[in-house]
């Protein structure tokens, strides 16, 4: 062992590209993952363990990886003691119920007598037992898509992101079993490690201003003097907004930092008040 901190990683799936992207984000310079096991950071001392998700939450309990990524569904259908110490925001999908496209399934209750193949019995069994009804799980480690065609269940509950698979296969989405995202597990609230400890802070504190950044924007635009206190009502920011004075006696430039999403809310207000040239640019990261 080598004193760095140990974070395993989905080796090939849905949360491999968006966890390396949020490392390199983090400042982190990584080797372009191949087929390596171990990948290690050349500025920071991290080891990224590329594993099968589904083995994560256990590698993480027994201290093979110190801290994991993993998506919320894993942890609960694996039922293995974790912590979850941060929320991630990507990897969001759902756990759902889907049938095939020439078939029909109106009402959740339809779903009593059949057959559901999943790689989730556990999640899919809490979630009969709390709608009190009654249905056979298949488990299988794999491929639920296809057992329909194969005719070895009426229905399929799986991951459902984009809804390609889906597609590709015929099946229809229905019914809402579960939500996820992926989320940074540990074993225990801190490293027994001390300087592990301190490592896992460090990228934490990382992680959350990339976030923060991710949701947020920079707003830079031109305002008449008289429509300042206008402006400044209608922009939610998280401070008050940097005001500059500009060549031009009777016009401001007003920057600040909104939520992404508020955007387009308030557009139409900014320009009523008279704010023109207005820029919006993203930022990298936000450190509070
Ligand atoms: C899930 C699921 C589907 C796919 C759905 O696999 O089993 O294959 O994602 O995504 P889509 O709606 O975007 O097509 P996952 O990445 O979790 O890999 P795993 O099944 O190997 O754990
Ligand atoms: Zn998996």
């Amino acid at each position: 062992m080598n004193g760095n901190l140990r974070l395993a990683l989905q080796k090939k799936g849905r949360l491999t590209d968006k966890s390396l992207e949020l490392l390199r984000l983090c400042g982190m310079d990584i080797e372009n993952y191949s087929e390596r096991l171990v990948v290690t950071a050349r500025n920071f001392p991290l080891d990224i363990l590329f594993l099968r998700d589904d083995d994560i939450p256990e590698y993480v309990r027994d201290g093979v990886a110190d801290v994991g990524i993993v998506g919320e569904d894993v942890i609960y259908e694996k039922q293995i003691p974790s912590i979850i110490i941060e929320k991630l925001g990507f990897g969001r999908c759902s756990l759902m119920l889907a049938y095939p496209e020439n078939r029909e399934l109106k009402k959740l209750e339809d779903i009593v007598g059949k057959t559901i193949a999943t790689t989730y019995p556990k999640i899919l069994k809490d979630f009969l037992k709390s709608k009190s009804l009654d249905a056979k799980i298949i488990e299988l480690s794999g491929s639920v898509e296809i057992a329909p065609s194969l005719g070895v269940a009426d229905l399929i509950c799986d991951i459902v992101s984009t809804g390609n698979t889906l597609m590709m296969n015929k099946l229809k989405k229905s019914f809402k079993v579960f939500d996820s995202e992926a989320v940074l597990i540990s074993a225990n609230s801190s490293l027994k490690d001390e300087n592990k400890n301190k490592y896992l802070t460090d990228l934490r504190r990382r992680m959350r201003s990339v976030m923060t950044a991710r949701s947020s924007k920079y707003l830079m635009m031109n305002i008449p003097k008289d429509s300042l206190i206008k402006i400044i009502e209608i922009i939610p920011s998280l401070k008050s907004p940097t005001v500059l004075h500009l060549a031009e006696e009777n016009m401001l430039a007003v920057h600040a930092v909104i939520p992404s999403d508020s955007f387009w809310q308030i557009i139409g207000d900014l320009k009523a008040a008279g704010a023109s040239g207005i820029l919006l640019l993203p930022i990298e990261n936000l450190i509070q």
